[in-house]
């Protein structure tokens, strides 16, 4: 055990993770050019494409030091805020992290975030300054804020470049040097942490598994603390190697396979022990963060409903963070209700189930949960807008506050103030820190889980960063507005918003249904109401009947194309009883919220 290290790393987005990740692996030699592209760090198409790691990833490298072999167990672990989770779970598996920071664009509010989160576990936390190699970096400044802002020491810091491969070996040195060795102890009985797991369609469910105690191995036994449920080992290794071996030992991290192909009990953070010798102990689990929103996906055709759950299930046990449960829609029929960390989560759960399992969805406004206090003094939680009751019979909603850390070059201050006030935020801190400012604002959560990233990003030239983290709820002023098409109560349209905006969202909501709402044969009067009463309304005029009347004469073509316009535009519709309407008014409110 004395010669494995396990560390994460840690950074904000973009400072260069998953670069210096591969160049890690491609120094100690661990795989072809072929593996490197093929299955290792970033390996889904989705990361590819859009730059950005989503999923941590753990692999083993050997280092040989002078004297020693090392076995050097890391993950590289996503940076947006929104993939927070796979970094908390990546640090429970580990001693140490490396916090990569970019050393020409400096400490950003993920860099403080990670790192808080690394010491509360009492990982080792060493801080490599990369990206030295840029004509802009300067190690002196960002060393003394690291110093400032975070309060670490940089005694010890690394400097070097990812991209060029400068002052790699120096850094695996005090990897060696820095990191501790993991404890624990073989002889006593097995605990292993489950650290994340995946659908294999071929193997079934495939468990990433640290162990802290004891050791493992093929035809094991094995249950999880406090459930009654065994398994049998048939399979295990060490990533990225597919091919097996025959026992993990303490302090290593690798896969264990035991045939289960039935994935309703998801154990990730759970602890693993033997059946026959069982630890009695569970090992501290991580700590799970709530989802930020809820929103509904409906299935644009009814029959895939299995299919899709089955594939729910399949991704949750790939991503803790997301949540779901049943719903249903009186027009949009049976769904599931889903809770994501941010918009970006939404974006990749929602382009997964598209690509890997081409499910087609209608997907609803996302909203944050209230508390909602009845005239009767019972309290109630509830995340999904069409549930509220009546107006009338509610005391108090008191709705989810967001503790935020934004870290900023002076010059943006002003307007990120403005940004911040708009959104209702309230200033708690602000602190200087030679050429940036960090400042604390309290804001509402539903102000913060759209747009306000992209906002942020936008008026700070992308140099602003964010921070947020749950922290308490409080009364407000907020009502919700119903939609009403044709009479008929679209209860996936309703929504919840502040006293102050709710003439601006109504007209909004209906503006925004007239652009997608087709014309139909007849008048179709569309309406918000608050209670009973109408606060913004307009109609949707009827179509003239006969598409081709004006094409007299034999002009055919035309006609053919005009009534082919027609057939399109009603193929593209769902359709609800009398009055059609598209899957695109449903996704068209997120852009308002
Ligand atoms: P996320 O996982 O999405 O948070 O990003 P990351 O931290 O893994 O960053 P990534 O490795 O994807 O690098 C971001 C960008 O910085 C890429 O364009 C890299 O080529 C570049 N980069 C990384 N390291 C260096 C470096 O040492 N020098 C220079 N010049 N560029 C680098």
């Amino acid at each position: 055990m004395k010669n494995i290290r396990n560390f994460s790393i840690i950074a904000h987005v973009d400072h260069g993770k998953s670069t210096l990740s591969d160049r890690l692996i491609q120094i100690c030699g661990g795989l072809s050019l072929r593996e490197m592209s093929s299955q290792v760090l970033d390996s889904m198409d989705l990361e590819r494409e859009r730059g950005i790691t989503i999923k941590a990833q753990s692999v083993m490298i050997k280092y040989k030091a002078k004297i020693k072999t090392y076995f050097l167990n890391f993950i590289d672990t996503p940076g947006h805020v929104n993939f927070s989770d796979e970094v908390s779970r990546s640090l429970s598996a580990c001693e140490g992290a490396l916090l990569i920071v970019d050393a020409a664009q400096g400490v950003e509010a993920q860099t403080v975030a990670n790192c808080r989160n690394a010491l509360n576990l009492n990982l080792k936390v060493l801080p490599v300054l990369n990206k030295i190699d840029l004509p802009n970096a300067n190690p002196e400044k960002v060393s003394q804020d690291i110093e400032n802002i975070i309060g670490i020491s940089m005694k010890n810091s690394v400097k070097c470049s990812a991209k060029t491969g400068f002052g790699i070996l120096e850094l695996l040195e005090q990897i060696i040097k820095k990191i501790p060795s993991p404890s624990g102890d073989i002889n006593n009985p097995l605990q292993a942490l489950v650290i994340d797991s995946w659908f294999d369609k071929y193997l079934g469910v495939v468990f990433l598994i640290r162990i802290k105690n004891g050791y493992i191995k093929i035809k094991d036994r094995i249950q999880v603390i406090n459930k009654k449920i065994t398994y049998q080992v048939e399979k295990l290794g060490i990533l990225p190697q597919k091919e097996n071996k025959k026992t993990l030992l303490c302090g290593e991290v690798g896969w264990i396979i035991c045939g289960i192909k039935n994935i309703s009990s998801i154990i990730v953070g759970e602890t693993i022990t033997s059946y026959i010798k069982p630890a009695q102990k569970s090992l501290p689990k991580f700590k799970k963060l709530n989802q930020k929103f809820t929103l509904d996906f409906f299935p644009t055709h009814p029959d895939q409903y299995s299919y899709f759950k089955d594939a729910l299930m399949k991704l949750q046990l790939n991503d803790t963070a997301l949540y779901y449960e049943p719903d249903m829609s009186k027009i949009l029929g049976l769904g599931f209700r889903c809770g994501f960390l941010g918009l970006l989560h939404l974006e990749i759960i929602q382009s997964r189930l598209e690509r890997e399992y081409n499910i087609s969805l209608i997907v609803t406004a996302p909203t944050v949960g209230y508390e909602i206090i009845s005239i009767n003094g019972k309290k109630v939680y509830i995340d999904n807008p069409s549930k509220l009751p009546n107006m009338n019979n509610i005391k108090k909603i008191r709705e989810p506050i967001a503790k935020c850390n934004i870290i900023t070059p002076i010059k943006y201050i002003g307007n990120i103030i403005k940004l911040c006030v708009e959104n209702r935020g309230k200033q708690k801190s602000l602190v200087y820190h030679q050429t940036q400012i960090m400042i604390s604002y309290d804001i509402p959560l539903s102000e913060l889980v759209l747009n306000f990233f992209d906002r942020l990003k936008a008026i700070s030239s992308g140099y602003a960063s964010l921070e947020y983290t749950f922290k308490k709820f409080k009364t407000s002023k907020l009502m919700k507005i119903d939609i009403f098409i044709n009479s008929v109560k679209i209860d996936s349209l309703s929504t919840v918003t502040h006293k102050n905006n709710v003439i601006h969202i109504a007209k909004l909501i209906i503006k925004n249904i007239k652009k997608f709402m087709p014309r139909h044969q007849f008048d179709i009067p569309i309406q918000a109401k608050i209670s009973n009463t109408v606060i913004a309304r307009e109609t949707i005029k009827q179509l003239r009947k006969n598409v081709i009347s004006k094409c007299y004469g034999g002009d055919v073509s035309r006609k053919k194309k005009l009534l082919q316009k027609q057939k399109r535009g009603k193929k593209k519709m769902k359709n609800f009883g009398s009055v059609s309407i598209p899957p695109e008014i449903f996704s068209s409110i997120i852009a308002i919220n």
